[in-house]
C-alpha cells in the first residue's frame, strides 16, 4: 500500500487519513471470503475423532441443509467450530463474533452457546453437569440450539455419512458475507 496516514497517534488523524484506512478496511472485508476459507482449511488433518474438524463442520452443514434450513443457516451449521483455530477453550464465541453481523439474533445465539448445549453430550462423563444448559431454558431460542446439537452437530462425527465437499459450500458463504454488515464496534 502506497499512500500511508500521516499520523503516529490516532488523536492526530484527520478525516484524509481515516477516510485511507477505512477503504482499505473495506477492502479487506471484500477479502472476508478468501480468509474464511483458508481458516476452514487449517481444520483439516489430524483429530482424535474419526474424521478431521473440517469434515466435521461439513457433515453439520450437510445434515443441515437436507433438513431443508436456509442458506444464512447452514453457513452457521459450517462455521460453527471455526474458532477451534485460535481459540479452543472457547471457540463458540470466536465463530459467533464472526457470524454476527451477517446473520439473524437467533442463528448468532445458537452459535454462541452451541458450546455449551453440546456439553450435554460429554459432561456427565467428568462429573460435570450435562444440564447446565437449562439455566437458559426460557429463552426463545433454547430450544433451536437443543436441535442444532442433537440432530447437526453431535451426530456429525461419522466417516460414513455422504457428505458435501466445501466446494459445495462457497455460494452459500459469498451470499451471506457480501450482505452489507451489521456494526456492533
Ligand atoms: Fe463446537
Ligand atoms: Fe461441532
Amino acid at each position: 500500500m502506497d499512500k500511508k496516514v500521516n499520523f503516529i497517534a490516532m488523536e492526530e488523524g484527520t478525516r484524509n487519513d481515516y477516510d485511507l484506512v477505512f477503504q482499505h478496511e473495506a477492502e479487506n472485508g471484500r477479502n472476508l471470503l478468501e480468509r474464511i476459507l483458508t481458516w476452514l482449511k487449517m481444520m483439516e488433518g489430524e483429530s482424535p475423532y474419526k474424521i478431521s474438524r473440517l469434515e466435521h463442520v461439513l457433515q453439520t452443514a450437510t445434515r443441515a441443509e437436507n433438513d431443508g434450513a436456509d442458506n444464512e443457516t447452514i453457513v452457521c451449521a459450517l462455521l460453527h467450530d471455526i474458532g477451534d483455530v485460535l481459540a479452543p477453550t472457547n471457540h463458540s464465541q470466536i465463530a459467533a463474533a464472526l457470524l454476527r453481523p451477517y446473520v439473524s439474533d437467533k442463528n448468532y445465539w445458537i452459535v454462541l452457546h452451541h458450546g455449551l448445549f453440546q456439553g450435554y453430550y460429554w459432561m456427565h462423563h467428568y462429573d460435570k453437569d450435562r444440564d447446565a444448559r437449562d439455566k437458559l431454558k426460557d429463552h426463545p431460542y433454547y430450544d433451536a440450539c437443543v436441535k442444532f446439537c442433537a440432530h447437526w452437530d453431535q451426530v456429525s462425527f461419522d466417516p460414513n455419512y455422504d457428505t458435501y465437499p466445501l466446494e459445495h459450500f462457497i455460494p452459500m458463504l459469498k451470499e451471506v458475507f457480501s450482505k452489507e454488515p451489521a456494526s456492533f464496534i
